[in-house]
């Protein structure tokens, strides 16, 4: 069986969305929904997979951006295995198919998916090019029963079975209400071959309630020209579910989180409550790590073994190190090994927290904040573009920008770093094992050295050798007899 071109329907308007984003760009668990279908006909060994775009060519850039899956500057990359075509008007499915004609090999069996049928699975594509090609059929139209038909086109058949046509029902006037009744629906997605449906495209007509080139009209004039054309029974339901307004799209998204969730449940992930987790379809989680409710684990986030992570939580393309098991590479802090990495009730993005270490509760990660093995951060502790040492703390209070921490340092609670001077930002540097008092400002660009202190309350303008300690803050002055004096001073105003 030759590999199929698998052409993917997107260039519609998706009016029923009531958005000003391309329903093809909804996102479903991380993934613009246009994507699904284009991932799925990958995994299903697709020759070529055909995306029709709009002319704004919105998941040209989805491809080119995040994906990789269209190499930079190019638009038609075979060697990709994605092609893009525009389609000019959005004059229908049919015109979708139309405008990727050319893109289609008249040799090779044809599948046709929708960008708005997200989860599809490659299993299902397979299961539809495998009945295809054993009947010999010119057209198989993917069927399933729903029990709400409502917005798909039916599945009208014969007498004898075979189906005669598919009617639509998005505009009143190409149904019957006796047809309204059909539970079995067009899935809008088929095998063909090649030859068969280029050569009746041309003859479709716009002579429909909605005026458009309707894709299904290709089964009528396959059956003129006396072409077999065969239903294939989707069983499950959900793998074929349409999405052409929000309440459709939440539905979807809903099965395939829990989708998402069982693939990590049955990989050794323990998720408390899946009802109340969210985990985009690239995340990555390590065996026994273990979820706890409210958390969402977004974009390429990456969570190893044995860490924890929530209540509460939410990390956008942040690592979390595993549990860390005590080897060579492991800084030795006693109280830390054989602890877990922890994240709890925080906001991370795009941070990196080592093996053991534990974040919040209550902490706010920022991009290109790492933190090291077995360190600490704290409850209301806001870190951004730094790293924080390997065992170093930062316990409370603080804000830690543009710094580095060293090994094992303890800043104590309500440490700053003023890192920005109004134009430009600078850099702190501290040193291993400082032991830094409460309250103490640290102003970039600074220096503290290894072993050193600062006094609690101090603004540290200047560097800190090694091994000494900062003062500075006004000396304390206690002026004897005060209150008494005001006391005093206050009674005779009044006399
Ligand atoms: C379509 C089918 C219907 C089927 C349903 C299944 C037709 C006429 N009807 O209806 O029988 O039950 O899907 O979900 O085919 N598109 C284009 N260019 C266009 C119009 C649409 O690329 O000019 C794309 C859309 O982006 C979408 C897909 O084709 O991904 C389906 O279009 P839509 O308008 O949603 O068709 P339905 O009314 O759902
Ligand atoms: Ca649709």
């Amino acid at each position: 069986m030759n590999a199929p071109t698998v052409v993917v329907l997107a260039a519609g308007q998706g009016t029923r969305m009531r958005s000003a984003t391309p329903k093809v760009l909804h996102e479903i668990c991380g993934r613009p929904m246009g994507l699904w279908p284009v991932v799925a006909a990958l995994q299903a060994g697709a020759g070529k997979v055909v995306v029709v775009d709009s002319p704004a060519r919105p998941l040209a850039d989805v491809l080119l951006a995040e994906r990789g899956m269209l190499a930079e500057g190019e638009c038609r990359p075979a060697s990709a295995g994605v092609e893009l075509v525009v389609q000019p008007v959005s004059n229908g499915t049919g015109g979708a198919v139309i405008a990727a004609a050319d893109a289609i090999d008249r040799a090779a069996p044809v599948v046709v998916l929708s960008g708005d049928v997200p989860l599809v699975s490659a299993g299902a594509i397979a299961e539809l090019a495998a009945a295809h090609a054993e009947s010999g059929a010119a057209a198989t139209m993917a069927s399933t029963l729903l029990d709400d038909p409502s917005g798909y086109g039916r599945v009208v058949r014969d007498a004898d079975g075979a189906v005669a046509r598919v009617v639509e029902t998005k505009k009143a006037g190409d149904a019957t209400a006796e047809e309204l009744e059909i539970r079995e629906v067009n899935t809008g997605i088929y095998a063909f071959a090649g030859e068969a449906l280029l050569r009746v495209l041309p003859r479709l007509s716009a002579d429909n309630a909605q005026g458009e080139l309707y894709l299904p009209q290709v089964l009528d004039l396959l059956r003129a020209d006396g072409e077999a054309v065969r239903v294939h029974a989707v069983d499950d339901p959900n793998l074929v579910l349409g999405v052409n307004d929000r309440v459709a799209l939440a539905t979807v998204r809903a099965i395939a989180q829990r989708a998402i969730l069982e693939r990590h449940m049955l990989a050794g992930v323990t998720i408390l409550d899946p009802a109340a987790t969210y985990v985009d379809v690239d995340v990555r989680i390590g065996q026994d790590a273990r979820i706890e409710p409210g958390t969402s684990l977004r974009g390429a986030t990456e969570v190893g073994e044995g860490a924890v992570v929530g209540p509460h939580t939410t990390l956008t393309d942040t690592f979390v190190g595993p549990a860390a098991t005590v080897g060579p590479h492991t800084t030795a802090i006693d109280s830390q090994i054989g602890e877990r990495a922890t994240v709890r009730v925080a906001w991370l993005d795009r941070a990196v927290v080592g093996a053991d270490a534990s974040v919040g509760p209550f902490a706010y990660l920022r991009p290109d904040a790492v933190v090291s093995e077995g360190a600490k951060v704290g409850t209301f502790v806001e870190v951004k573009n730094s790293t924080i040492g390997p065992g170093a703390k930062v316990p409370h209070l603080s804000y830690i920008g543009d710094a580095d921490v060293g090994e094992r340092a303890n800043l104590g609670a309500g440490t700053i770093t003023a890192n920005y001077d109004g134009h430009e930002k600078h850099r702190t540097t501290i040193g291993k094992r400082v032991r830094g008092g409460v309250d103490t400002a640290l102003v970039a660009p600074v220096t503290v050295g290894d072993d050193a202190y600062t006094a609690a309350g101090s603004v540290i303008t200047e560097d800190v050798p090694p091994g000494a300690l900062g003062v500075a803050r006004a000396r304390q002055q206690n002026r004897e007899g005060y209150a008494e004096r005001r006391e005093s001073a206050l009674h005779s105003e009044k006399q």
